[in-house]
């Protein structure tokens, strides 16, 4: 299955966005990547929430950010519906936008809305190919105000097993809990068997969060680091220079 059949599967997104819980340490993830943003001098004016799912992110800039204004950008409807529900008391200063930023195409998409004191995105660019997720970055770059932010939270890849079990581990005794507690049936080992056979994989194409940085330096991005990591997760970002 492709990234896009996956995302824009409702049962898929329903399942994601009632797991999201079962992520290890999610909530401290996106208090890092709010921790990044504040160290800005002046309030973020505007941001892009790229592969926004419910709109999750956009909710935590929103949330101190009052008055910025906001693109919310998905190729998958069920999730903008779900996006512009959660968000809808800030719909007079948010845009939805459905595309696939798999396109370098999307860019021309951003010309009424960019320069953004902030990019973020959780969980979403690792679909790419590596070549292409280099070519997001640089995107990303030039769409970003001087002293502007790139703050991803990503599922990235890892040198030992050990840290890709611990990973599974988490995750699925995290989601037996959160079943058991809404009276569910299933055993660990159901959970594990679906877990490890979940259609949405192989859309997976994970690479070092090192490597990432990299790349990140070399497009120009200064104060580039991992500034968090657990297991297969990493909250790793850029500032363009002013
Ligand atoms: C795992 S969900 C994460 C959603 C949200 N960012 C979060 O942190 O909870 C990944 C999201 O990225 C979106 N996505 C993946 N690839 C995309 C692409 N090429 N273009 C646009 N959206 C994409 C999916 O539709 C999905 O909503």
């Amino acid at each position: 299955m492709t990234t896009d059949e996956v995302w824009k599967l409702p049962d898929i997104v329903n399942r994601f966005l009632s797991y999201r819980a079962a992520i290890p340490l999610a909530q401290e993830q996106i208090s890092v990547m709010m921790s990044i943003l504040k160290t800005r001098d002046m309030p973020l004016r505007s941001f892009l929430d790229l592969g926004c799912g419910d709109g999750i992110l956009g909710a935590a800039v929103l949330g101190e950010y009052p008055t910025a204004r906001g693109v919310l950008a998905d190729f998958s409807e069920p999730m903008l519906e779900q996006a512009r529900e959660q968000l809808k008391e800030y719909a007079d200063q948010l845009v939805f936008e459905s595309f696939d930023y798999g396109n370098p195409g999307w860019v021309n998409r951003m010309q009424d809305y960019y320069p953004f004191d902030a990019v973020v995105s959780g969980y979403s660019i690792h679909h790419q190919p590596d070549d292409r997720k280099r070519q997001v970055y640089a995107e990303i770059f030039s769409l970003l105000s001087p002293g502007g932010w790139f703050v991803n939270i990503e599922h990235v890849s890892s040198a030992a097993q050990l840290n890709i079990d611990l990973f599974e581990n988490h995750y699925i005794s995290a989601r037996y809990a959160i079943e058991k507690e809404q009276g569910g049936m299933r055993t660990f080992e159901e959970l594990t068997e679906e877990y490890r056979n979940r259609p949405d994989k192989a859309a997976n194409i994970l690479a070092p969060v090192e490597l990432q940085c990299d790349w990140l330096r070399e497009i120009g991005y200064e104060e580039v680091d991992c500034y968090f990591r657990i297991y297969e997760l990493a909250v790793f970002a850029g500032r363009k220079p002013n």
